[in-house]
């Protein structure tokens, strides 16, 4: 099966700690992504404070397993000058990477959506000290797979069109 199958969003995490250097290998691949014009509009906060985790989990109800794992990534949508209408499918892209290479290392994820929603925005930056022209895009909850949650395949040949839709 292809790695891309294999992703899926984990909920249920082991006590287990993620190495440094697989943190390194999943920044290495955000960074890797394609981005407009190559602006690469991205930094990263790695969290592993269980204080900031715990504040961070209160951003939404869908944000709750921040509270389970050791460690979340915070991609940074910066300005950009050059294509700022694509900056969203820019980290979007980054934060994908993140969710692949930690499949790739037998670690699970989940994507935690934050912007452009306003007050997500604004409570991870009181909480990560974010200020100015940069903002918190998404959070990525980081751990391993508390047991093995089935993964049901969704390919959908009617959601599929050559050419041109119907008339
Ligand atoms: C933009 C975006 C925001 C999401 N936000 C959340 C979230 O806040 N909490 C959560 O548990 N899952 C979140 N997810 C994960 C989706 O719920 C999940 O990808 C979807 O249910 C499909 O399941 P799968 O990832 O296991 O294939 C988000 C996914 C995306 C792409």
């Amino acid at each position: 099966m292809s790695l891309l199958l294999k992703r899926k969003s984990t909920r249920k995490f082991t006590d287990q700690v993620i190495s440094k250097e697989d943190i390194t290998k999943m920044l290495k691949a955000a960074m890797q992504a394609p981005s407009a014009h190559n602006q690469q509009p991205w930094e990263f906060i790695v969290v592993d404070d269980r204080e900031l985790l715990d504040k961070l989990s209160n951003v939404s109800p869908g944000a709750w397993m921040l509270k389970t794992v050791n460690v979340a990534i915070v991609p940074l949508i910066l300005p950009t000058e050059l294509s700022p209408h694509f900056s969203m499918q820019d980290l979007s892209a980054a934060t994908l990477n993140i969710l692949l290479e930690a499949t790739n290392l037998g670690i699970g994820s989940v994507w935690i959506g934050v912007y452009p929603l306003k007050e997500r925005v604004s409570h991870i930056e009181k909480v990560l000290n974010i200020k100015g022209d940069i903002h918190p895009f998404s959070m990525i909850a980081l751990g391993y797979e508390e047991g093995n949650r089935e993964i049901k395949l969704r390919y959908n040949e009617s959601r599929v069109h050559f050419n041109k839709l119907e008339e």
